[in-house]
């Protein structure tokens, strides 16, 4: 035989070898579902030894080997809590338990919070589990005050909640994100509250259809209002990479509030909304194979840019919650995008090893790249959303 048939036959033979050996079958999601709240669970012990008592944890810091932490007017201070419970309901671990309880405590003053629209994310993920899980008769008051404090934001002539408060930038900023605050209200009336908090919902979740959106189901960030006509004066991006690109988390907001407000109303306006939104995320061409955007869709320097694993575990929960709405075939086809993203979520590439990250589940999140702040770190919302992703998975899919 000649040498050129020898490495040809050697060459057949490697193909044939590669081709033979089985793949390795992924682990069952019960399985994945169970290691991760394992990790969370560690984890977490360990983030509830580096956050001091009064304050809450934030972001890490790899330059100084440290945990951040912020106060509890950060827009973000019912994440910790809402993780360390939805933690708690899967683990029954009376360590977690008692630290979400102590936070609570710390949290509660912020009920009478006006400063920003933030009022949803900071009490509801966190005051909204707690009485869930346990029914606690002054939970229902904290999450009732903190609706009372929201619609202090309510700006009829825009029908729209007011974001910011206004700046030399801004006259009334509204941002997508907003969306997410809705669910304290809608709520918040379906619980014996009054009719009018979901009637600003309602108004809210209306305007920012017909005001926050392109052709394409894509999403400005900011759009800025006349607050005595109620015009639009521009639509631009704070943390976005252009006015005209598509910030990721903005987009996940928008997939998740639109599905949450379908929960509420079954309105099928906000159904269809939501399925074009998803649509638009999934069939991106920017779209990582693995599921997890950059941190815009428009990003300059694709494939180079980072990545934003908040939006990815945003996007998750959205689709799984999507998934209970639509037909069977695509049901399919969300459980499984979420399942990708879960499972890339879960890998090496994105998850703390046990002790790393200062005790956060996730590292490789974008808070504001244009403002340099949080790029690339781990952050409580990507956990708090990878955290109910799972559990919407387990509740609905296993
Ligand atoms: N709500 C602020 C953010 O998504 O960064």
């Amino acid at each position: 035989m000649t040498k050129k048939v020898i490495a040809g036959c050697v060459g057949l033979l490697a193909v044939l070898a590669v081709c033979a050996t089985p793949k390795e079958k992924p682990k069952p999601m019960s399985e994945l579902i169970e290691e991760d709240f394992t990790l969370a669970s560690q984890q977490y012990k360990l983030l509830m030894k580096n956050t001091p008592a009064l304050v809450m944890p934030q972001t890490f810091d790899y330059k100084k080997n440290k945990v951040v932490t912020s106060n509890t007017k950060w827009w973000c201070s019912g994440f910790y809590p809402g993780s360390l419970l939805y933690i708690y309901e899967y683990t029954k671990d009376t360590a977690i338990k008692s630290e979400a309880l102590r936070r609570l405590g710390i949290l509660e003053k912020e009920k009478h919070y006006t400063g920003n629209h933030d009022l949803g994310f900071m009490m509801f993920c966190s005051f909204g589990n707690a009485y869930r899980l346990f029914g606690n008769p002054s939970y229902k008051t904290s999450i009732d005050t903190a609706a009372m404090s929201l619609i202090t934001r309510y700006r009829p002539a825009i029908k729209s909640i007011q974001s910011w408060d206004s700046s030399s930038r801004f006259k009334c900023p509204v941002i997508i994100d907003n969306m997410m605050n809705l669910e304290l209200l809608y709520w918040v009336s379906d619980h014996g509250g009054d009719a009018k908090y979901k009637e600003i919902a309602i108004n809210h979740a209306n305007t920012t259809m017909k005001n926050h959106y392109r052709p394409d189901y894509s999403s400005y960030h900011v759009v800025d209002y006349d607050l005595q006509t109620g015009n639009v004066l521009k639509r631009v991006t704070a943390q976005g990479a252009a006015n005209e690109s598509a910030w990721a988390r903005g987009q996940g907001w928008g997939l998740y509030g639109f599905t949450m407000m379908y929960r509420f109303t079954k309105d099928k306006r906000y159904l269809d909304f939501a399925n074009h939104i998803a649509d638009f995320i999934l069939t991106h061409p920017n779209m990582p194979e693995d599921g997890v955007p950059y941190w815009d869709f428009n990003a300059p320097n694709i494939p180079n840019a980072l990545r934003d694993v908040s939006a990815a575990s945003v996007i998750a929960s959205g689709l799984l919650e999507l998934g209970q709405y639509v037909s069977k075939k695509e049901q399919k086809k969300y459980v499984a995008s979420a399942e990708k993203i879960l499972r890339s979520l879960s890998s090496d590439k994105y998850r703390s090893k046990p002790g790393e990250n200062g005790g956060f589940i996730l590292a490789h999140s974008v808070g504001a790249l244009p403002l340099k702040s949080e790029v690339d770190v781990p952050l409580t919302y990507a956990d708090y959303y990878f955290l109910e992703a799972l559990k919407r998975y387990k509740d609905w899919y296993l």
